[in-house]
C-alpha cells in the first residue's frame, strides 16, 4: 500500500494476531478496545481465545505461510500482529509483507536481535550500546581457552533461540565448562552452533519495550518479570511466572536515558544495516552500579510482561501498531497509558518447566471485571468438552489498581478462584513493590 506524505492512516477494522500464548490473548483483548476494530482473529490461539469478546481462533499453524496469506485475503485482514519469536526468526513477517500485507513484527534479519546473540552483540558494539563484555566461540576448545584466560566464571549462552534455556549463570568455573560442553554436544540443536561468553553483571533486571516503525519509536511502561519457578527467585528458569508494571526501578529520567542511549542507537544501527525494523524492541536490562546495560534483546513483547502491560494501554494501541507496521509512526494518535499499577500472576501446569502435564481439568470461578482479566495460554477443550491444561504456562490472571498492594491483593484473591490439579504459581510476585 502506498501512502503519500500528507495522508492519514487507512481504516483498520480486522486484525490477525499470530500465536497461541497468553501474550497473544492479551494483545487481542487490548486491540479490540479500539472502537474502530470490528474483529480480531488469533491463530492458532488457545481455548481462551474464543472467550474474548469479538475474537475468533483460526486453526492455522504459525509456519503455514500460504494458509495465513489466503486467510488474510479472504478475511480482509488490515493488520497482522506476530506475537512469538520463532515465526519472526523464520521470516513470517517477510513472507506476509511480500504478499502485500501490513505486518507488525520485524523480518528475519531484524529478528536476529533475538535469534542470534552474537549478531546482537556485534550490533550493540557498533552502536555503542552499554552491554556486558563478550567473546564468541565456535568450538569448545576456543570457549575453554577464553574461560581459562578470564580466570573467573563467565556467563555461557547458546547463540540461537533456545526457549530461554540456553543461558548458564554460575559461580564456578567447572559448571561453566560443563555448560560449554553441553552447548557443543548439541543440547540446544543448531542454536548451539556457536556460543557467547559474557562477563557476569550484577543488579536488578527490568524489561523495556519500544514500538518501532523502522526509524522512530515509542516507549511503553517498564515491566518486571519473574523468571524463576519458585518463590524467593529460586528454582529453574522459566518463560516467566509473573510480572508487574510499571517497574519503579527506573525513574522517568532514567527511562528517557535508556531511550537515547540504548534504544535509539540500536534502531539507528539497524537502519544502517538497511533493516526496516517494524515491531517491538524488548530490551532486557540489568541496572548495574555503572548504569543500565543490555542483557539481551528480544524482537517481540515479553510473555508475561505483555499481559501486565496491555490493560494499561489506551484504545489507540491498534492504530499505533498499524502506524508502526506502515513505517509511519508520525501518523499515529498519541498512545494513552493509564497511570495505574498492573500485576500479572501466571499459573503453570504440574511438572513445568521440564515436563508439564496436560489434561488436568480447569475450574475457573473468578468474577472478572474492568480491573481483573484472565488470559488463557496452555489450555484446550478435550474430547469430553472440558477445559483442560495443554501446556506449561496455563493462564495468567492480571489486576490493576491505584497502588501495588491493592493490585496484588486483588490478583491473588482472584487466583483463589482458579484451580486445577497440580496448579503452580508464585505467591511472591511483586515482592519488590509490595508492603503486604
Ligand atoms: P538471556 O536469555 O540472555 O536474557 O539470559 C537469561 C537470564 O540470565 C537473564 O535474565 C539474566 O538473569 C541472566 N544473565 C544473562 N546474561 C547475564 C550476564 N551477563 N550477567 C548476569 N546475568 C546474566
Ligand atoms: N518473559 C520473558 C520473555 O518473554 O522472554
Amino acid at each position: 500500500m502506498i501512502i503519500n506524505a500528507n495522508s492519514v492512516l487507512p481504516p483498520l477494522k480486522r486484525i490477525l494476531v499470530i500465536g497461541s500464548g497468553g501474550r497473544e490473548n492479551s494483545l487481542a483483548w487490548a486491540l479490540k478496545k479500539s472502537p474502530e476494530i470490528e474483529e480480531v482473529f488469533v491463530s492458532p490461539g488457545n481455548a481462551g481465545t474464543q472467550t474474548l469478546e469479538c475474537c475468533k481462533s483460526l486453526s492455522i499453524q504459525e509456519n503455514n505461510l500460504t494458509a495465513i496469506i489466503e486467510t488474510c485475503n479472504s478475511q480482509k485482514i488490515d493488520l497482522v500482529v506476530i506475537g512469538p519469536e520463532a515465526p519472526l526468526a523464520a521470516g513470517l513477517a517477510d513472507g506476509l509483507r511480500n504478499a502485500g500485507l501490513i505486518v507488525f513484527g520485524p523480518g528475519a534479519e531484524g529478528a536476529k536481535l533475538e535469534s542470534s546473540k552474537g549478531w546482537a552483540k556485534d550490533l550493540m558494539q557498533e552502536a555503542n550500546v552499554p552491554t556486558a563484555k563478550h567473546w564468541t566461540a565456535r568450538t569448545s576448545n576456543e570457549a575453554l581457552a577464553i574461560l581459562n584466560e578470564a580466570q573467573q566464571p563467565l556467563v555461557v549462552k547458546a547463540d540461537g533461540l533456545a526457549a530461554g534455556k540456553g543461558v548458564t549463570v554460575s559461580e564456578t568455573i567447572d559448571v561453566c565448562k560443563k555448560a560449554i560442553q553441553e552447548v557443543f554436544e548439541g543440547k540446544f540443536g543448531v542454536a548451539g552452533n556457536q556460543l557467547i561468553l559474557e562477563e557476569r553483571l550484577q543488579g536488578p533486571e527490568v524489561s523495556v519495550f519500544a514500538l518501532c516503525d523502522g526509524k522512530d519509536l515509542v516507549l511503553l511502561p517498564t515491566a518486571q518479570d519473574h523468571k524463576r519457578l519458585k518463590e524467593g527467585d529460586q528454582g529453574p528458569n522459566t518463560g516467566g511466572m509473573g510480572a508487574y508494571a510499571p517497574a519503579p526501578l527506573l525513574s522517568a529520567e532514567e527511562l528517557a536515558a535508556v531511550k537515547t542511549k540504548i534504544l535509539e542507537p540500536t534502531l539507528k544501527a539497524l537502519m544502517q544495516r538497511r533493516i526496516d525494523y517494524r515491531g517491538v524492541i524488548y530490551a532486557g536490562l540489568m541496572l548495574t552500579s555503572s548504569g543500565p546495560k543490555v542483557i539481551e534483546f528480544n524482537c517481540r513483547f515479553g510473555d508475561p510482561e505483555c499481559q501486565a502491560l496491555m490493560p494499561l494501554m489506551g484504545p489507540e494501541l491498534a492504530k499505533v501498531l498499524q502506524a508502526c507496521a506502515l513505517g509511519r509512526l508520525e501518523l499515529a494518535p498519541k498512545l494513552s497509558i493509564t497511570n495505574q499499577c498492573s500485576a500479572c500472576v501466571v499459573a503453570a501446569a504440574y511438572g513445568y518447566p521440564e515436563s508439564p502435564r496436560s489434561g488436568d481439568p480447569l475450574r475457573i470461578q473468578v468474577d472478572l471485571d474492568d480491573s481483573l482479566q484472565l488470559f488463557q495460554a496452555g489450555t484446550k477443550v478435550d474430547k469430553e468438552g472440558r477445559l483442560v491444561t495443554s501446556g506449561g504456562r496455563v493462564l495468567a490472571l492480571v489486576a490493576q489498581g491505584n497502588n501495588f498492594d491493592e493490585t496484588f491483593t486483588k490478583v491473588y484473591k482472584g487466583m483463589e478462584q482458579v484451580d486445577f490439579n497440580g496448579i503452580t504459581y508464585r505467591k511472591d510476585i511483586g515482592y519488590q513493590v509490595r508492603q503486604n
